[in-house]
């Protein structure tokens, strides 16, 4: 047995990110270049410019990480690259670049699916973790429930049908103006949780919307966030906003959404007698302490353990790409592309 080294490329939306990995799950380097705060100031992302950014980008990058790795393109046992989902253009960018770079250099091609490797990606640093697992993904691009069964097996129980949770408290943020110097340069979603902090027991109820109907474990938070922003047009009009209750209320209204679906999953595999053991919490938005400790509470009702990933590998990143290539590889998974002449045009 000797280690397999990867390069992975992830461009699917507006981080232009790559990275060396290896089996022995060492990151022999990363990089990662982002616009995020020049857009998400724009009022959000252009897939446009995304794409832009990450042409002008990829071949530095690509440099960069083999010196940084100490490794030549000969060394390397494969390209993974992220197939899908995400911005189209910006992912075209990725593949074409993974393509030329598999070819030229006669490596194996792994399309790599991106919300799979968010759920794999805990496996880079936890030993503990063993499929099949559960797995809650919650970002400014995802929300999802699904059971991990192995590297390419996943079963999605639920999904949402409208928005993210990380776009919908971004942008109810974004709408109630300046929250102070303190917040410069960090992601609305903290301002939030910090604001809501500072809110009484009752602030966290005190502006209540209806919540969304959706179907089983799914999810709706541009629902959400128009009840938001419609109700935030009327007090400011009528009675004033408090800022504090607002956010603790926008905060307790998007966990509670999210409780009650993981609810509706675990009550379903529970009756079933197939629940794992284990829930991988993992996106941005599990960096928010109130509702990660609301899943963990749900989820230790059930006897499951719930396991946080990582700040650096929840957000998007070309580590967890590259890994899942390795576990794909290691599978000797039939979606390689294992001889450069296999390799199509585009994915
Ligand atoms: O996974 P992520 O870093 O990027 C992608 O969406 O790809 O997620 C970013 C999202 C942003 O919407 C940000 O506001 C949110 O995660 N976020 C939070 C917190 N920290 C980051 N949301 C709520 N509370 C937080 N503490
Ligand atoms: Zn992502």
């Amino acid at each position: 047995y000797s280690s397999l080294k990867v390069l992975g490329i992830e461009t699917s939306c507006d981080d232009t990110a790559v990275a060396v990995v290896t089996s022995d799950r060492a990151i022999l380097s990363s990089e990662r270049f982002t616009e995020r705060a020049i857009q998400r100031k724009q009022g959000g992302i252009n897939p446009s410019v995304c794409a832009q950014q990450h042409r002008q980008n990829l071949p530095i990058l690509i440099e960069k990480c083999l010196k940084d790795a100490g490794t030549s393109p000969k060394d390397l046992d494969a390209v993974a690259v992220t197939v899908t989902p995400g911005l189209v253009i910006a992912l075209k960018e990725g593949i074409s670049a993974a393509i030329s770079f598999a070819r030229k250099h006669k490596l194996p091609l792994i399309p790599v699916h991106h919300m799979r490797a968010h759920a794999l990606s805990i496996l880079l640093v936890d030993d503990t973790v063993r499929f099949p697992f559960s797995t809650l993904l919650l970002s400014g691009g995802h929300a999802l429930i699904a059971v991990a069964e192995s590297a390419e097996n996943f079963k999605l129980y639920g999904q949402s049908v409208g928005g993210s949770p990380g776009e919908c408290i971004d942008k109810v943020a974004r709408h109630l103006g300046d929250l102070g110097s303190e917040f410069d340069g960090v992601h609305a979603g903290v301002a939030v949780e910090t604001l809501a902090s500072r809110s009484s027991e009752f602030g966290h109820q005190r502006y209540t919307i209806s919540f969304p109907s959706v179907g089983k474990a799914d999810m709706n938070f541009d629902q959400i966030k128009g009840s938001y922003l419609n109700l935030l047009d009327r007090i400011r009009r009528t009675e004033g906003v408090d800022i504090p209750d607002f956010c603790a209320s926008l905060q307790n209204t998007v966990t509670r959404h999210i409780a009650s679906k993981l609810h509706a999953f675990f009550d379903t595999l529970d009756s079933e007698k197939r629940l794992p053991g284990q829930l991988v919490v993992g996106g941005g938005v599990a960096a928010n302490k109130y509702i990660f400790d609301a899943v963990s509470k749900l989820s230790s009702a059930y006897g499951v353990s719930t396991v946080k990933t990582p700040l650096s590998l929840c957000t998007d990143n070309a580590e967890m790409i590259a890994y899942t290539g390795i576990l794909m590889h290691l599978n000797r998974s039939e979606s390689i592309y294992w001889r450069p002449e296999d390799i199509p045009d585009t994915i």
